[in-house]
């Protein structure tokens, strides 16, 4: 369904280029939750909005290839675009209120995007919308869809977003940290619900969550990202199993176990992820590297088939 294959996507900063995705290749198969993890600044949102050209000014696809059903993203203009942007392909942010309108109703601006998308009446439109805000478990939905969106709870506007996207029927939804700016048991509830409703609708998922947690409650296969790059992926059993990366096994090791009587030392990572103005030679995670080997600042490997999964690590050289 989607195949991204040695992604280069870079930022020009005054006269400096920084490289924020570097060689990135991956599929999302239909059907399937990938996840993508790392930390804050890995390159990660920047990867999403490649995908559909929503970059910002300052930045530039250098090379690669995005193949959406077998057609070159990269080749589209930006009204072919939009049109894939509204029809096959779902997007959800970190910040809902931001997403929608202040000064329409939800109901409006959902019932507005199912008009937009598909030829029927605006009463048959209300209605989907209502149970579509009733399918997202907003209680009382008739009334809520006269509410405007500072009437609503984050959650609520969240929930309000996903009903909104799932109104195209994307095959591909993009969810870029979804649940971030909500509390932990709303958190819960909406990966619930995004898992439910994934599968009803046979939809595709590109998820997006610097929370190992997150993406182990909800994806099928899980791609570890750090300064641009992919260190790691494979199965979500496989990387909550046996993390091969170093770096992955510090992610993991970070996630809190909820049972005391079993023993936890977190690797505590040294430092902050570098800039991306000065990417370490090598192997980018090598200053940070707990398990670091004098080779690893000269060789930098790319992605290798170790057991189930896939490694960019001297370690299995
Ligand atoms: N508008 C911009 N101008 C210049 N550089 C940018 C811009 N946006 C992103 N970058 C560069 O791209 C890198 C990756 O940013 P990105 O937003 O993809 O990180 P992320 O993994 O999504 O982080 P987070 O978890 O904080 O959302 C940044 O560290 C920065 O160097
Ligand atoms: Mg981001």
């Amino acid at each position: 369904m989607l195949d991204i294959k040695n992604l280069k996507t870079i930022f020009k900063v005054g006269k400096e280029t920084v490289t924020a995705v570097d060689d990135v290749s991956f599929s999302v198969e239909k059907g399937k939750v990938i996840g993508l993890v790392g930390e804050s600044g890995s390159g990660k949102t920047v990867t999403a909005m490649s995908i559909l050209n929503l970059l910002p000014d300052n930045a530039k696809i250098e090379s690669g290839e995005i193949l959406f059903n077998g057609e070159d993203l990269l080749k589209k203009s930006n009204k072919e675009l939009q049109l894939i942007r509204g029809r096959d392909v779902g997007l959800i942010f970190q910040n809902p209120l931001a997403a929608l309108n202040p000064v329409f109703t939800v109901g409006e601006q959902i019932q507005e995007t199912i008009l937009l998308h598909r030829g029927i009446s605006k009463k048959e439109a209300k209605e989907e919308a209502i149970s579509l805000l009733k399918k997202v478990n907003i209680p009382d939905p008739e009334v809520r869809y006269d509410n405007y969106p500072h009437e609503f709870s984050l959650g609520m506007c969240q929930r309000a977003m996903i009903a909104m996207t799932l109104s195209m029927k994307p095959k591909l939804l993009i969810a870029d940290e979804p649940t971030a700016s909500l509390d932990v048991t709303v958190q819960a509830q909406i990966l619930e619900l995004l898992g439910e409703l994934t599968e009803e609708y046979g939809m595709s998922v590109l998820m997006i969550s610097h929370d190992l947690g997150v993406i182990a409650q909800y994806c099928d296969e899980v791609m570890v990202m750090y300064l641009g790059s992919l260190v790691e992926k494979g199965s979500a059993v496989d990387i909550f199993k046996d993390p091969k990366h170093p770096y992955t096994q510090a992610l993991l090791s970070s996630i809190p176990i909820p049972d005391p009587s079993k023993k936890h030392k977190p690797t505590i990572l040294q430092g902050d992820i570098p800039s991306p103005l000065h990417i370490p030679s090598g192997c980018r995670f090598h200053p940070r590297c707990p398990q670091v080997k004098p080779e690893c600042s000269k060789v930098s490997l790319s992605l290798k088939r170790v057991d189930n999964s896939e490694v960019a690590c001297v370690i299995y050289k």
